[in-house]
């Protein structure tokens, strides 16, 4: 008669020593099977007196409950496995980006890259981010600004008018000046904002796109003075230029709604149609600036005679052309992959400013 607990020890060691369900089967075949050794023994049986098939009843009885519990648990096993491996293969981030290898291969424009930089620069001088609508109405765009209707100032803007049903006339802003006047009527003082975004001119050559880029600073208070936009404007030219030892020029200039205003310029040098900043005795112009007419604080009813401030108002292209040494502004908006990839940056490329 066979060693029942040699069987047993040895069909366990092949059940647990399996590796795929389809072993599992193998081995049920040969306990379990037709001819297999459970059926072979349950023959034997009917040969041996009653105790004898009493005991060895049992005894296979208990084997065949063991051994189909273990071959349970180990296909459990084998199925819990399958389906942690179907998870792990078939996993997938939702946060990480669509397409293979964008990260390395995309790029962040140029233009998004500069409004970071002057939003890093400009937000640790104190100042607020604010945004106003691009399309605009004519008190915002202009009359609030002290450009009344048929003024001549008006003609320094190609404007693009918008119809609308109404007798108001809406624009699409052509600078981001009337983010100040919202400012000036819904803030108390002081006010520190400063607002990035587009801008529309009807207007297409070498040096002008219909929409660019500008960013508009505002800071009012009491006794604001002219030496303090001279400071401001410095600093942050300096460390947006990363030239410790860039020089400035304040020239007089006229904004009808800054009074006195300025262009400012930097120092440059111009060598085989490169430009180097902060080197030489040539001139670049990169800003206007002045300080708030008394006429927008009273469009603006603050009037008064104490509350003062200065406004200033970039191209934010131009900054960047002038920092990366882009030559033409038209490429900045013709979505070639080429420009992209050459002048764009990594996602991974944080502003690298310097604050000394
Ligand atoms: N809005 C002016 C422009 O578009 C720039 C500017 C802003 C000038 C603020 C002075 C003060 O040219």
């Amino acid at each position: 008669m066979t060693n029942f607990g040699d069987v047993t020890l040895s069909a366990k060691n092949e059940v647990l020593e399996s590796n795929s369900i389809e072993s599992l089967e193998k081995i049920k075949v040969k306990y379990f099977g037709k001819n297999g050794l459970i059926n072979k023994e349950m023959k034997k049986l009917s040969s041996l007196d009653t105790e004898g098939k009493k005991t060895i009843g049992k005894k296979l009885n208990l084997f065949k409950r063991e051994f189909s519990e273990l071959i349970l648990e180990r296909k459990n096993f084998f199925r819990k496995k399958e389906i942690e491996n179907k998870i792990n293969a078939e996993f997938s981030d939702p946060t990480m980006p669509t397409r293979k290898n964008i990260l390395n291969s995309g790029r962040v424009h140029p233009i998004t890259q500069t409004i970071e930089e002057i939003v890093s620069i400009l937000g640790s001088m104190g100042l607020q981010y604010v945004e106003g609508p691009d399309v605009e109405d004519d008190f915002h765009n202009f009359t609030a600004l002290n450009i009344p209707e048929n003024h001549p100032a008006r003609q320094m803007h190609d404007t693009f008018y918008i119809s609308s049903k109404e007798d108001k006339k809406n624009v699409l802003r052509t600078h981001t000046s009337p983010v100040q006047i919202r400012c000036l009527k819904d803030s108390n003082l002081p006010i520190k904002i400063f607002a990035p975004g587009r801008t529309y001119r009807c207007d297409s050559d070498i040096t002008h796109t219909p929409m660019f880029h500008q960013v508009e600073g505002l800071i009012v208070d009491k006794d604001i003075s002219f030496s303090n936009l001279k400071w401001f404007i410095t600093r942050f030219c300096k460390i947006f230029f990363n030239k410790k030892d860039l020089k400035l020029r304040f020239r007089p200039s006229f904004f009808p709604f800054t009074e006195p205003s300025a262009e400012v310029d930097i120092n440059c040098f111009r060598k085989n149609n490169k430009i180097y900043l902060g080197e030489g005795n040539d001139w670049m112009e990169i800003l206007g600036c002045g300080m708030v007419h008394p006429n927008v604080f009273r469009a603006c009813n603050l009037g008064n005679k104490k509350t003062s401030g200065f406004a200033f108002g970039v191209g934010i292209e131009r900054l960047c052309m002038l920092k990366y040494g882009m030559p033409d502004l038209r490429d900045f908006f013709d979505n070639d992959l080429r420009w992209l990839n050459h002048y764009g940056f990594s996602f991974f490329n944080y502003p690298d400013l310097n604050w000394e």
